[in-house]
């Protein structure tokens, strides 16, 4: 009997624990006009811009949007079915319908392939548990926005603090892992293994030629766009400065490097590296760094 009752009591439990997916997580309160202007203006609107407003409400930021730019769309997610059939209401109403819409759905659920900036005002904790699933769907380069409160340990890249507070931080492509290139420099092939970490949008790493191995330095990563610097070691050539700069598409890097062996002057040549399963930085060497190379002070 009381097995019977226990299992009754934990069927209740298990059917009754709602799916995150259907949870609504903050109630509606329409950002102030003033707010969502600053917002807007901070996000820099482009005409090819698609805005995604995460719980959407009662349209305002989408419906602002396509108002600041004629040629900006815009669309609203939002859990509330009331409140999307008046969004989609007043989209008709001010003639907008053509370039914003509103779904009914869970923000969590929200695709995020054609969104170029995403805008958020829910709770706190809601707005952090949404980062994954921004950083996974959202294409690099693109503009997050909130009101109110930040990211947590995504910190901003941009911030307003005048008043309501609002941050903005720009979606980085995902660089961490194993990357490899070849280089031609003065007429010698080199083959470059690096490899990468990463944090959000703060991302460092090393890499290693021939035998040598040095820290990527000063590494930025904005949406797509990375640069980086390394001073190594190449052989025949002496302790050569690099200065690379690329765009991340996907599994490659393509731009160009700068290169100053010792004695030489700069020359700029194409880069293009591509990711790579392992890392043959890992590899073993052998001991030729330790010995003194021609170019260098004991
Ligand atoms: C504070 S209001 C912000 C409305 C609008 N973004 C604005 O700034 O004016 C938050 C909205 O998010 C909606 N919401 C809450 N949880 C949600 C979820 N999990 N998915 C989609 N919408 C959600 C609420 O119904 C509410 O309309």
């Amino acid at each position: 009997m009381l097995r019977r009752v226990l299992l009754v009591t934990l069927l209740a439990i298990v059917t009754e624990v709602p799916t995150p997916s259907q949870e609504r997580f903050s109630f509606f309160a329409a950002s102030s006009p003033e707010v969502v202007e600053r917002m807007l203006k901070m996000a820099r609107l482009r005409d090819d811009d698609v805005v995604v407003d995460l719980g959407s409400g009662n349209g305002l930021i989408p419906l602002t949007a396509a108002r600041m730019n004629p040629r900006v769309r815009g669309l609203g997610i939002e859990i509330d079915p009331n409140l999307v059939a008046e969004s989609n209401q007043r989209a008709k109403t001010e003639g907008l319908a053509d370039r914003v819409h509103f779904e009914h759905r869970n923000a969590f659920d929200a695709d995020l392939r054609d969104a170029t900036v995403v805008t958020m005002w829910l709770f706190p904790e809601l707005m952090r548990l949404l980062r994954p699933i921004i950083l996974e769907r959202a294409a690099p380069g693109t503009r997050v926005l909130t009101n109110s409160w930040d990211l947590g340990s995504w910190k901003p890249d941009e911030v307003d603090l005048n008043g309501t507070s609002i941050y903005m931080w720009i979606v980085p492509a995902r660089v961490a892992g194993a990357w490899e290139w070849e280089l031609s420099v003065a007429g010698k092939q080199f083959r470059y293994s690096s490899f990468v970490e990463q944090h959000f949008q703060t991302a460092e790493g090393v890499a290693r030629t021939g035998d040598r191995r040095e820290v990527l330095e000063s590494m930025t990563l904005r949406g797509a766009d990375i640069t980086f610097g390394l001073k190594i070691t190449l052989d025949g050539l002496g302790l050569t400065r690099h200065e690379f700069t690329g765009k991340v598409d996907n599994d490659h890097i393509v731009g160009t490097v700068k290169v100053t062996p010792p004695g030489q002057s700069e020359m700029t040549i194409p880069w293009r590296a591509r990711r790579s399963e392992r890392s043959d930085y890992f590899g073993r060497t052998g001991t030729a760094m330790f010995q003194k190379q021609p170019d260098q002070e004991p």
